[in-house]
C-alpha cells in the first residue's frame, strides 16, 4: 500500500504493520494494525497528516522520500498517542522547516511525552482554516475520540475527511486489498473491536462528535488505522448504533474456573438463558480474547461474571474481567455474580464493589459451596427468570 495516491497530490505514506499481534501489551490484534499517514501537497505548502508508531519511524521516512517531495512544512498532529505522533521527533530532524500544527492540548501532551520544542508548533483553534495553496485544511475539534485533545482536518476542495483514531480499525493491508474498503463485511467485526476496545467509554460525546461531523461532505474518510471508506454512511451508522443506549436481548458470561464447579455453574446458568431465548455470550477467562469480551460488552442487556474463590476473593482473572467492565463502561443494564467457593471469603463483595461504579442494577448473585446441587441450580434457574423480565421490562423479548 505504500505511496498509493488517494487522489492527485495526495499520497498514502502510511506504515501495515500485519504482523503486530497485541496493541498496548493489552488489546489482540488478529488482523494486525496499520498507522495511516497522508501526504497533501498544495500548490504552496505541503502538510503531512499524522505520522506512525515510533519502532516504525524508518519506514514511513522511507515512505516519504519514495514520493519525492522533499519538503514538509506542516505536520498536522490530530492526537498526542504515540502510534500516530511518535515519529514527529525524527521528521523534525528530517525536515527542519516543518512545523507541528495541533491544538493547544496536544501541544502539551507533545511536549512533555515526545520532548518536542515549543518553537515547532502552530497551534490552532476548532473550526480554524490552513491554506496549502490550492488545497485548503479545516481543523474540527472533536475531544475524546478517545483522548482530550483529539480532532479531525477535512480537506475541503478533495472532500476527505482525515478522522484519526475515530472510524479507525485495527485492520492490516493485504496484497489483494486496496486503500478503501470494498465489502463491509470484511470491516465490520476490525472496526468494532477497535470500537469496543477504545471508544466505548466515551459514547456521550461520540454522539456529540457524530452530530458535528454529521453536514460534511465527505468523498473520503480516512483515519488512522486501517482501511479508508469511500462513504461516511456505513462507518457512522455502525457508531450511531453503537454509541446509542439501545442493548440486545444477550448476556456476556465471563467465567474462570478452577476445579469445575464454577465451570458446572456456569455451563448450567448458560443453557438456562437459552432455554428462555437470551443469546449468550460465553467466554472462559483462562483464554478469553479481550476484544471479544469488549464487542459483546457493546451489546449485551447484562453481564455476567463468574469466579470461584481464591485467597479469599475472587480469582485474578474474575477480577480483570470486572476491571474491563468498569473501565468501558458499557451500556449494559445489569449485572450479577456467579461463583463457588469452598470455606468462605469475599468474593462476591469484591466483585460487586468493582461493578458499582458501571452505573448498572446488580442482581443478587448465585455463590455455591462447592460443586453446584440441586438447590443450586434452581437458584441459578431464579437469577435466568430475574434477568428475562428484566429483559421484558426493556422491551428486548
Ligand atoms: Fe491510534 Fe489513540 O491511537
Amino acid at each position: 500500500m505504500q505511496n498509493a495516491m488517494l487522489k492527485e497530490d495526495i499520497y498514502y505514506v502510511g506504515v501495515n504493520d500485519a504482523a503486530r499481534r497485541v496493541f498496548d501489551e493489552l488489546i489482540p490484534l488478529p488482523d494486525g494494525t496499520t498507522y495511516n499517514s497522508y501526504l497533501i501537497k498544495g500548490s504552496s505548502k505541503t502538510a503531512l497528516i499524522d505520522t506512525a508508531d515510533p519502532p516504525k519511524t524508518d519506514v514511513l521516512l522511507k515512505n516519504l522520500e519514495n514520493t519525492g517531495i522533499n519538503k514538509i512544512d506542516y505536520i498536522i498532529s490530530h492526537h498526542g498517542e504515540q502510534d500516530h505522533s511518535g515519529s514527529i521527533p525524527a521528521l523534525l530532524l528530517a525536515y527542519p522547516g516543518a512545523v507541528v500544527v495541533t491544538n493547544e492540548k496536544c501541544r502539551s501532551e507533545l511536549c512533555s511525552m515526545l520532548k518536542v520544542t515549543p518553537d515547532r508548533f502552530k497551534i490552532i483553534e476548532d473550526g480554524e482554516e490552513l491554506s496549502l495553496g490550492n488545497k485548503t485544511l479545516k481543523f474540527i475539534f472533536t475531544p475524546w475520540v478517545h483522548w482530550p485533545e483529539t480532532f479531525v482536518t477535512y480537506l475541503a476542495e478533495d472532500k476527505i475527511l482525515f478522522s484519526c483514531d475515530f472510524f479507525g480499525s485495527h485492520y492490516a493491508f493485504n496484497a489483494k486489498d486496496g486503500l478503501f474498503v470494498e465489502n463491509t463485511d470484511v470491516v465490520y467485526l476490525p472496526a468494532k473491536r477497535y470500537y469496543a476496545e477504545i471508544m466505548s467509554p466515551f459514547r456521550s460525546v461520540i454522539r456529540k462528535n457524530l452530530e458535528k461531523i454529521a453536514g460534511i461532505d465527505v468523498k473520503i474518510l480516512a483515519p488512522s488505522h486501517g482501511p479508508l471508506y469511500k462513504s461516511m454512511d456505513f462507518i457512522t451508522e455502525c457508531y450511531s448504533q453503537w454509541s446509542s443506549d439501545s442493548v440486545k436481548n444477550e448476556v456476556l458470561l465471563a467465567y474462570v474456573s478452577m476445579h469445575g464447579s464454577t465451570e458446572a455453574i456456569a455451563e448450567y446458568f448458560g443453557n438456562a438463558l437459552k432455554k428462555r431465548g437470551i443469546e449468550v455470550k460465553a467466554f472462559n477467562l483462562g483464554d478469553a480474547d479481550i476484544g471479544e469480551i469488549a464487542m459483546a460488552l457493546t451489546d449485551a442487556a447484562t453481564a455476567v461474571i463468574g469466579s470461584p474463590t481464591v485467597l479469599a476473593g475472587p480469582h485474578p482473572k474474575a477480577v480483570f474481567a470486572a476491571y474491563l467492565v468498569k473501565a468501558l463502561r458499557p451500556k449494559t443494564k445489569y449485572l450479577s455474580v456467579i461463583g463457588s467457593y469452598g470455606w468462605g471469603g469475599k468474593m462476591v463483595e469484591q466483585l460487586a464493589d468493582m461493578l458499582g461504579s458501571v452505573g448498572a442494577e446488580i442482581l443478587d448473585p448465585v455463590i455455591v459451596k462447592g460443586y453446584p446441587a440441586t438447590d443450586d441450580f434452581a437458584a441459578l434457574d431464579a437469577l435466568a427468570d430475574t434477568i428475562l423480565e428484566k429483559h421484558r421490562d426493556l422491551g428486548l423479548v
